[in-house]
C-alpha cells in the first residue's frame, strides 16, 4: 500500500507496531495506510463522509496486503486489523481509554475552532494512559499567497450557506498549546512540507468545494462567489507555498 512521505515522516519515530490505533478523519485513509504499513495491530479509521470511508476500505482490501509489511514478520491481513467506523468525531463509538496511538493528519484545518474542542475532548477520552496523538496539519498561509484568496471564497460561501468555515488553518504553536490544555503532553514537532506544493487538482478540488457551497447560497452572492472561485482556480493553476508540520503528543502514563 502506497504511504504518503508526509505520514511516513509523522510515524517514523513513534512506536505504532502491535498497538491499537485510531485514525481521525480518515480521508483517503492515508494514516490508515501508515498504520497498517508499520505493524498496527488494530486500525480503526473515523470518518463521517461515506465516501471517504468505501475509499479507505477499498483501498485497504485492493492492496491486497499479506501482513508481511515487507520485513518477514506474521501479522494479520491488513484488512483483517481494519475497522472503518462511519461516526462522528465528536462522538466516538469506541470505549474510554481504548487506543494506543491517534493520528490526526490533515483533520484540524477542517474543525472549526468549537469541533477541534469537542474532538479533542473525544480523542483524550478514548486514548489509554501513555497513549500517543500524532497532530499532522498546516500553518496559516504567509500573507500575498493567491491559493489563500481562494480558500478565502471558500470559507465565505460556507459561512453563508452553513454559518461556519471550511478552512481554519491553526499555528503550530496554537495546537500545541491547545492539546496540552487537553492534558497532553508536548513531545516534538517537524515541519512534513515546506513549502506545500498545492497541486492543480488540489486547487480545482477546493474551487469545486467553494462552487457547491456557493450553490447553497441565496441570491446573486453564490453565483459570484462560484465565478470568483472558478476564476482564481484558473488563474493560480499549482502553487507551492505555506508549511504542513507533525505534531507528537503523549497521554500521561
Ligand atoms: C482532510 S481529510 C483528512 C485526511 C486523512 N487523514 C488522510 O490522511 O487521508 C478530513 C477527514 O475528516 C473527516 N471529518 C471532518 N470532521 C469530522 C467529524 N466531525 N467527524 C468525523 N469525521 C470528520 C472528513 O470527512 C474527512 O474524512
Amino acid at each position: 500500500m502506497d504511504v504518503p512521505d508526509t505520514v511516513a515522516t509523522a510515524l517514523d519515530d513513534r512506536p505504532v507496531t502491535g498497538r491499537r490505533c485510531l485514525e481521525a478523519g480518515a480521508g483517503m485513509g492515508n494514516a490508515t495506510a501508515g498504520l497498517l504499513a508499520n505493524g498496527a495491530a488494530r486500525v480503526y479509521a473515523v470518518t463521517n463522509d461515506r465516501d471517504h470511508a468505501r475509499t479507505t476500505r477499498r483501498r485497504v482490501a485492493d492492496s491486497g496486503g499479506d501482513g508481511s509489511g515487507g520485513d518477514g514478520s506474521d501479522r494479520d491481513n491488513d484488512a483483517d486489523r481494519l475497522a472503518v467506523l462511519e461516526a462522528d468525531l465528536r462522538s466516538i463509538p469506541l470505549p474510554d481509554g481504548s487506543v494506543e496511538l491517534i493520528t490526526a493528519h490533515g483533520l484540524c484545518n477542517v474543525l472549526d475552532p468549537a469541533a477541534l474542542t469537542a474532538v479533542a475532548e473525544e480523542l483524550s477520552r478514548v486514548a489509554a494512559p501513555g497513549a500517543h496523538l500524532v497532530v499532522d496539519d498546516y500553518d496559516p498561509l504567509p500573507d500575498g499567497a493567491a491559493i489563500g484568496e481562494l480558500f478565502a471564497v471558500e470559507n465565505a460561501a460556507s459561512e453563508l450557506a452553513r454559518c461556519r468555515p471550511a478552512l481554519t488553518f491553526y499555528p503550530a504553536a496554537f495546537l500545541r498549546r491547545f492539546f496540552a490544555g487537553h492534558n497532553w503532553e508536548f513531545d516534538r514537532e517537524r515541519t512534513l512540507l515546506e513549502p506545500v506544493p498545492w497541486t492543480e487538482s488540489h486547487v480545482s478540488a477546493h474551487a469545486d468545494e467553494a462552487a457547491s457551497m456557493a450553490a447553497e447560497c441565496p441570491g446573486e452572492a453564490g453565483d459570484a462567489l462560484s465565478a470568483t472561485a472558478r476564476g482564481l482556480a484558473t488563474e493560480i493553476g499549482s502553487e507551492s507555498v505555506g508549511r504542513m508540520y507533525s505534531l507528537a503528543f503523549r497521554r500521561p502514563g
